[in-house]
């Protein structure tokens, strides 16, 4: 058919028996953006990585540009297919700079061989330049917070001028500027007559730039959809099978005695912070509110342990306490979900079982020996709890979906007995049933009494379940608001108080 790229029928994928795509379909035409839509697990990630070779289909018909895929693809064969992909997962070698990552395998080299990193360079400051990103080429990645390191990516695939370019959950870790100046490089892709899969948790972006949807439930195929003759409660009943009433469980409690308190925090790492104040108590859900580059991130960083401050003061139920690494903010009761869980949070070649009960290898261990059973039955009781989608505690956290991997994340930290928690944008990458799952953990925490602290960059979902809110901006705290008083206009207007 003209204007077709992709076409992808009876697909069927399974790992180790477990069926992770069953008969699915997909199809991709010039100059659309088409977004593939499901919860976690739904095998969003499995199709694109049958797509774009990284993965092999198990049955199923495949054609690129009307032209049938007899073989299997890999990543090099898709790519010279002209399919572009961005990983969910950051996929960047940390080491190499950026002009290197994005020319990665494509070094550009003088006559001799020799590589030319001059040139290099200024190739890539010109895609860099078309996303209006101000990062230097000959920075290596593990440089860059997470937001920048994705927006490396979509230079790299951009700078494959890909025919075909497959988005994974690109906008989870962006700002709105940035969103904004990705939205705006998808429209010129658009008009290049370029096709673009899009996948995304973000379902309220979507009417921004999409022109179809599918929607897939439990790696079957469920429906596909001009996305100007649907609606997002459409959407969302299809993808997780009946209707969500509550999107924010709010939960009313008194709040407790002080648990927290920080005076004259100062970090000078990442962004930096200065001065930070402010106090939290037992049973409350503060949230803390600002743009990507705020110190949100380094003010908890600084908290628990995984930064060293410059300066201030950390008060736990009324003990001024000396806080020298994670792990001794872990003993002394302050745990934190990390932003980036692929780097700071997970340790994807062990199982799942193992990641859980990493930090609380007391609790499972007898005379220093680790009690197998004990691991399996511990981390089976948060697997439930948490509905982790998985066939097993022994399954290795790379093979889960993106999602189910976070939801380990915050496994690891309820698995001990806390009294703060904090989370660092504890949804990112998470679908719309999974997040009233982690409101629901968030508000058990409150119940408890514990103090729960919590960095996100979505407003709805800060108006939606905290109590408190602290927004900031360049490091400093701009503004403290009580939730039932304030709005989204209100939180933006001091987020950006220069
Ligand atoms: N390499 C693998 N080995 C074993 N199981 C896998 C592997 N890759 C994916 N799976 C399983 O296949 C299913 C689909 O996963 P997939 O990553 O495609 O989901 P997804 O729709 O992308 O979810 P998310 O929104 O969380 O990213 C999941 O149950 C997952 O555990
Ligand atoms: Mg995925």
């Amino acid at each position: 058919m003209a204007g077709e790229l992709l076409r992808a029928e009876h697909i069927n994928k399974a790992f180790s028996g477990v069926l992770a795509l069953q008969d699915v379909q997909f199809d991709l035409k010039t100059g659309e953006v088409h977004a593939l839509l499901g919860e976690n697990g739904a095998g969003k990630s499995t199709l694109m990585k049958i797509i774009s070779g990284v993965y092999t289909r198990d049955s199923g018909d495949l054609s690129i540009k009307g032209e049938k895929i007899t073989h299997d693809l890999s990543p090099h064969s898709a790519q010279a297919l002209g399919i572009g992909i961005i990983h969910q997962e950051l996929n960047l070698c940390p080491h190499l700079t950026v002009a290197e990552n994005i020319f990665l395998n494509r070094e550009f080299s003088y006559a001799a061989g020799v590589l030319n990193k001059k040139k290099q360079n200024e190739a890539a400051r010109q895609y860099l330049d078309q996303l209006n990103l101000d990062i230097d080429p000959a920075t290596p990645t593990n440089k860059l917070p997470v937001s920048k390191q994705q927006m490396v990516e979509i230079c790299k695939t951009l700078s494959m001028n890909a025919g075909i370019v497959i988005m994974d959950e690109p906008t989870s870790a962006l700002t709105e500027k940035e969103i904004e100046d990705l939205f705006s490089v998808i429209a010129v892709l658009k008009q290049k007559g370029k096709g673009i899969i899009y996948i995304s948790h973000r379902l309220e972006e979507l009417s921004r730039i999409v022109d179809r949807v599918t929607v897939l439930r439990d790696g079957k195929y469920v429906k596909t959809m001009n996305f100007a003759d649907t609606s997002l409660p459409e959407i969302i009943s299809l993808m997780v099978g009946r209707a969500l009433t509550e999107k924010f469980p709010r939960i009313e409690t008194a709040r407790g005695e002080k648990v927290l308190e920080i005076k004259n925090l100062s970090s000078p790492h990442g962004v930096g912070v200065k001065n930070v104040s402010f106090e939290l108590y037992k049973g409350e859900i503060l949230a803390f509110a600002g743009l990507m580059g705020a110190g949100r991130t380094e003010t908890v960083r600084a908290i628990s342990g995984a930064d060293k401050m410059s300066s201030g003061e950390i008060i736990l139920n009324g003990k001024t306490l000396a806080i020298r690494s994670p792990r001794d903010a872990i003993n002394k009761g302050l745990f934190c979900a990390p932003e980036d869980r692929k780097r700071d949070g997970l340790c994807v070649r062990m199982t799942l079982a193992e990641n859980i009960t990493l930090p609380s290898l007391d609790v499972i261990s007898k005379l220093g020996v680790i009690i197998n059973k004990l691991e399996e039955e511990k981390s089976a009781a948060m697997v439930n709890s948490l509905k982790i989608k998985t066939p097993g505690v022994n399954q290795y956290v790379r093979n889960l979906s993106g999602g189910n991997q976070q939801k380990v994340v915050v496994g690891k930290w309820l698995m001990r007995n806390a009294q703060v928690v904090i989370f660092d944008e504890p949804t990112r990458g998470i679908d719309v049933a999974s997040k009233i799952e982690i409101y629901n953990i968030i508000n058990d925490l409150k119940k408890t009494g514990i103090g729960v602290m919590f960095v996100s960059s979505e407003l709805p979902e800060v108006l939606g379940i905290s109590d408190r809110i602290i927004v900031m901006c360049n490091g400093k705290i701009t503004k403290e608001l009580l939730t039932k008083d304030t709005n989204q206009e209100e939180i933006v207007r001091y987020a950006t108080q220069y």
